[in-house]
């Protein structure tokens, strides 16, 4: 298990509260599998989304990115951290797919919480969830 960079209590209760209430706002009538996420920014704002699946199912978009895109067109470059959450038990990780995209903009130490239906949470660096990985740093 990880040993991440520390957010406060306040910090995670937040970031976790409004993941969980996220998974409310997935459009998730194909596979019922709802997800929510929520990134704390470095700047201390709290950005949430939710799994928006497509009846052509490849085009349906995960939690994970829903919510960094919008943090991102919202003008968020740096976060301290990323909550998941699902109603399975242990909680969902973050697809491959999520994994890269997150580490676009994360650093290995950057923490990933994931919560279970119950609220109880695993959490991972990405360089745990996505080791010897491909950053930006690798093609300038
Ligand atoms: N999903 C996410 O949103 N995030 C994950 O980490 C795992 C999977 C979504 C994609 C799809 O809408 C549904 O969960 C089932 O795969």
């Amino acid at each position: 298990m990880a040993s991440p960079n520390p957010i406060t209590a306040q910090e995670l209760t937040t970031l976790s509260t409004n993941a969980i209430e996220a998974k409310a706002k997935a459009y998730c009538p194909y596979s019922n599998f709802r997800v929510g996420a929520c990134i704390l920014t470095a700047s201390g704002e709290f950005i949430s989304g939710a799994n928006v699946e497509n009846v052509s199912y490849p085009v349906g978009t995960c939690a994970e990115r829903v919510t960094i895109g919008t943090a991102i067109i919202a003008g968020h470059k740096k976060f301290k951290a990323l909550a998941v959450a699902t109603d399975i038990k242990p909680g969902a990780s973050p697809c491959g797919m999520c994994r890269q995209f997150i580490r676009e903009f994360t650093e290995p130490s950057f923490p990933v919480y994931m919560y279970d239906g119950e609220g109880n949470y695993k959490v991972m660096t990405m360089g745990e969830l996505l080791p010897n990985s491909f950053g930006p740093n690798d093609l300038r």
